[in-house]
């Protein structure tokens, strides 16, 4: 097993990629803190992976909110691995975006995801070992349309990401992204639908189909165990080959 004794937050875990993320690392031995604002999903999830012999819990907190942030951290502070997996994703057209959803975004995305890690990593760097990862986006890399704000918030954090890698390099803690594809989760068959995925396997994905959330699981598990110990500052396509077509 990959992870024993070890302890990691995710966000987001309640579903999609992050919920695929939570059970593989119990599966792996991980001790998981799943964290997401909706506590119906987060129990459902403990409840499986303790169904299946694993160790987990979950803190509900919205991390748009620093208050719950703050409460988050101090209740995670201890971990060894985050995953910063929670986010929104509301696209627009650049005509049609309101200013409520580019301050949601940011503070969801950006902002929440920035004053979470900042405490842990330094509990991490203080303990001289760790691995932060977190979930951007193709949408960062590539230009996709109506995609603006949301792709500029995982811009943000794959920047965060290369800042953090050397400002901790040498404590013994890195921290890296991954930057899924289209990926079927309930989340994005709501926003793009079935049929638009569909054609984006056909068309979009060099490989011809699209990702499954626990194919972006098992990156992040890469980047968080020490079989990525040489690993630091990257942020990792796991796309079907859709950012090689250039
Ligand atoms: N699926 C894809 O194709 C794809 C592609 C590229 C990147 N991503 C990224 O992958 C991540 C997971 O996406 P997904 O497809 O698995 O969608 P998802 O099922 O909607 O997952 C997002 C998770 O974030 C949580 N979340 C949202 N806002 C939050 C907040 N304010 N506080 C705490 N938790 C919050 C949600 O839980 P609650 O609603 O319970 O809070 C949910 O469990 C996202 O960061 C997304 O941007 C996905």
């Amino acid at each position: 097993m990959e992870l024993q004794n070890q302890t990691a937050l995710i966000t987001g875990a309640g579903s999609g990629i992050g919920q695929a993320t939570a059970i593989l690392f119990a599966r792996e031995g991980a001790s998981v803190i799943l964290a997401g604002r909706r506590a119906d999903r987060l129990e459902a999830v403990v409840k499986e992976i303790e169904a299946e012999g694993g160790t987990a819990r979950y803190v509900a907190a919205d991390i748009s909110d620093l208050d719950d942030v703050r409460r988050l951290a101090e209740e995670a502070a201890g971990v060894d691995i985050l995953v910063n997996n929670a986010g929104i994703f509301p696209f627009a057209s650049t005509a049609d975006q309101t200013v409520e959803d580019f301050d949601r975004l940011f503070d969801t995305n950006v902002r929440g995801t920035y004053f979470l890690t900042a405490p842990l990593l330094q509990k991490m760097a203080a303990r001289g070992s760790g691995s932060v990862v977190t979930v951007t986006t193709i949408a960062d890399i590539e230009g996709m349309p109506n995609a603006g704000v949301y792709g500029g918030t995982k811009a943000a954090l794959a920047s965060l990401t290369r800042s953090w890698s050397t400002e901790f390099a040498g404590t013994g803690v890195r921290v890296n992204a991954v930057a899924p594809g289209n990926t079927k989760t309930d989340a994005v068959v709501d926003v793009l639908g079935e049929q638009e995925l569909e054609e984006w396997a056909r068309t979009g994905n060099p490989i011809g189909r699209i990702g499954r959330p626990s194919e972006i699981a098992e990156a992040i598990l890469f980047l968080a165990s020490s079989r990525s110990s040489f690993v630091t500052g990257v942020e990792l396509a796991v796309d079907g080959g859709y950012t090689t077509r250039g």
